[in-house]
């Protein structure tokens, strides 16, 4: 999704937000811009592309100036052109605008500015031009803001600039903000990240937040509850954590991350599971939202909270309205996000207004986790590849911690959880790498790979064929393994590869349908604790009870890596795709 950042300050803004705005690239992009002041006048250099290529076309790292604001657009109204790409203008040229959302009525409010020149195709030139207006009305620049907020609909965030006055002005709906107080100027952005350089001292944006900013002071006024309060809060993370470091990319620094993170999961804080265990318990029925990868940790929490006998369902966002009738106040939500910050899932909330609500997020400030009663956060640090990976296991690793407590097996979840982490040093070692490489060969030029699994397997095969079709743009479709022969197994022909997740729950069956494939020639890799004549390539899994799903899943993400890189792609950013989808 679009990433926003902006500074004014005593020292030079364009190499902070030159910095700050490649630390925004994981957010997803197709276009960069900027806009700083030059000469008593608003400058704009913005094209599509990647952020280096339109940096250096445009030599924008030779400009400096006090207040400058940059943006990394994701398309949704307009195609992917430069004159779509933010910020955009006003008629005067001296109101620049970046914005993340979208404007529903931006169609009627465009009508009614009839006598503006617009140059894009976009919602966001509406908000430029309705700024000029009020401005010409002899209205502050942070009273302008204010009734054009008033007046559009839909979620959206958006920081603007004015030639004439020192503050940078912004508004928050739906995309996250936040502030950074530097000791020389003050900075606006969509992430923490992105200025975590300069400064630790953040200033967390709600909802309806008109936020103006100077360099030394910052004014907030909540436009749609007067009751909301601001902290300073200082952030915990450093640099290092918002970089790759000796890694080539986010996504393989994010997967080698895990067994840490693992490890100090297992040191202990389970207040907050106890108390969302609580609920589940006395819950009629336990629902489970999540969106993307997300939701495939709703799917695998539905699983295994069957095993202990409680009852729940996995909702997609954007299916919620059709559970209306079904839907109880005794009913509890369990809301799965990494970001907090997914659209199908905010326009959810209001469905579950009635009911509790419990938050397995990795964004502690994000929009959801303020919704929830309950939130559990997963611990997982700044994760900047749009594939999900340590926020998948994390996640899942506490839904099956909940599921666990909320049945009475907190000790059994305990012990299988030290064995995850004892055994996930035996796993990673060269001979199973060796056999992912060997399988991220066989599949690097293949149009399609097919991934089965039954039962749990199944929903691993899900995520891995997410993850693969993610980053390496082949076509990637998971199937049931006990589903196979009703239908897919027309597919196979001695040019098919499989991926088959294999444990031991489901081990006699799920090599009883691999036969089936072998018999027609379709060539199968096995993630297995035990080898089978069927295997072409076996690649060796450790066990850990009910979390052995997270040894798979680690060397399914680091299959997917391989193919990414062995085709010469880039898996952090994949084409089209954003890390955070904050439209409906
Ligand atoms: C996008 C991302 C996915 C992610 C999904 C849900 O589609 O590309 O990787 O799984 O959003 O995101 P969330 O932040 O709610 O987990």
């Amino acid at each position: 999704m679009c990433g926003i950042i902006g500074y004014t300050g005593d020292d030079d803004a364009i190499p902070y937000l030159i910095d700050g705005i490649k630390n925004l690239e994981y957010r997803g992009y197709d276009s960069f811009g900027c806009a700083f002041e030059l000469k008593g006048a608003i400058e704009v250099r913005k094209d599509a592309g990647k952020i280096e290529d339109v940096l250096s076309r445009y030599g924008i790292s030779q400009f400096s100036a006090p207040k400058a604001i940059f943006h990394t657009r994701w398309a949704t109204h307009g195609s992917v052109k430069k004159e779509n790409a933010h910020p955009l203008l006003d008629c005067t040229g001296m109101i620049a605008v970046v914005h993340n959302g979208i404007i529903e009525n931006w169609a009627e409010l465009k009508s009614s500015l009839g006598s503006h020149r617009f140059v894009s195709d976009t919602d966001t030139e509406v908000l430029a031009h309705m700024v000029e207006d009020e401005m010409r009305a002899g209205n502050s620049l942070s009273d302008a803001v204010k009734n054009v907020f008033g007046r559009i609909k839909g979620s959206s965030s958006f920081l603007v600039m004015n030639q004439r006055t020192e503050e940078l002005v912004a508004v928050k709906k739906g995309s996250p903000l936040v502030l950074g107080l530097g000791k020389h100027g003050t900075f606006i952005s969509s992430d923490v990240p992105s200025f975590i350089a300069y400064t630790n001292k953040v200033v967390y944006l709600y909802d309806g937040d008109l936020v103006s900013i100077w360099k030394n002071k910052y004014e907030i006024d909540n436009l749609l509850d007067k009751n909301v309060t601001h902290k300073v809060a200082k952030v915990n993370l450093t640099v290092k954590d918002a970089e790759k470091g000796s890694h080539s990319h986010f996504m393989i620094k994010e997967i080698m991350e895990q067994p840490g993170l693992i490890k100090k999961l297992t040191a202990g804080g389970f207040g907050e599971v106890e108390k969302a265990a609580g609920l589940v318990k006395n819950a009629r029925t336990t629902y489970l939202v999540g969106a993307g990868t997300s939701f495939h940790v709703a799917r695998l929490g539905t699983r295994i909270l069957r095993e202990f006998g409680i009852v729940s369902v996995p909702i997609q966002g954007q299916d919620i309205t059709t559970f209306g009738k079904v839907i109880k106040p005794d009913d509890v939500f369990v809301i799965i996000s990494q970001s907090g910050e997914t659209a199908d899932l905010i326009n959810a909330l209001p469905m579950m207004k009635n009911n509790k609500k419990i938050g397995i997020m990795n964004s502690e400030e994000s929009t959801l986790a303020k919704a929830v009663d309950i939130l559990i956060p997963i611990g997982a640090g700044p994760e900047k590849a749009v594939a999900a990976t340590k926020s998948f296991t994390l996640s899942s690793i506490y839904m099956c911690l909940l599921a666990a407590f909320a049945a009475g097996e907190k000790n059994k979840a305990l012990h299988d959880l030290n064995l995850l982490d004892i055994n996930l040093y035996n796993q990673l070692v060269p001979s199973v790498y060796s056999t992912i490489e060997k399988a991220a060969y066989r599949l690097k030029r293949m149009e399609s790979v097919y991934f089965l699994g039954r039962d749990y397997d199944f929903i691993i095969a899900l995520e891995a064929a997410l993850k693969l079709k993610e980053i390496s743009y082949i076509h990637a479709e998971a199937i049931d393994a006990a589903t196979f022969k009703h239908g897919p197994l027309a597919l196979v022909s001695d040019n098919t590869y499989l991926v088959a997740v294999v444990s031991d729950k489901s081990y006699d069956q799920t090599i009883y349908n691999l036969e089936e494939i072998k018999a027609r020639s379709g060539k199968i890799i096995g993630i297995s604790n035990r080898n089978a004549k069927a295997f072409d390539v076996f690649i060796r899994t450790q066990d850990a009870g009910m979390f052995s799903f997270v040894m798979q899943t680690i060397i399914l993400q680091l299959l997917a890596y391989r193919i990414s890189v062995l085709r010469g792609l880039d898996p952090d950013r994949p084409k089209n795709l954003a890390k955070s989808v904050t439209v409906k």
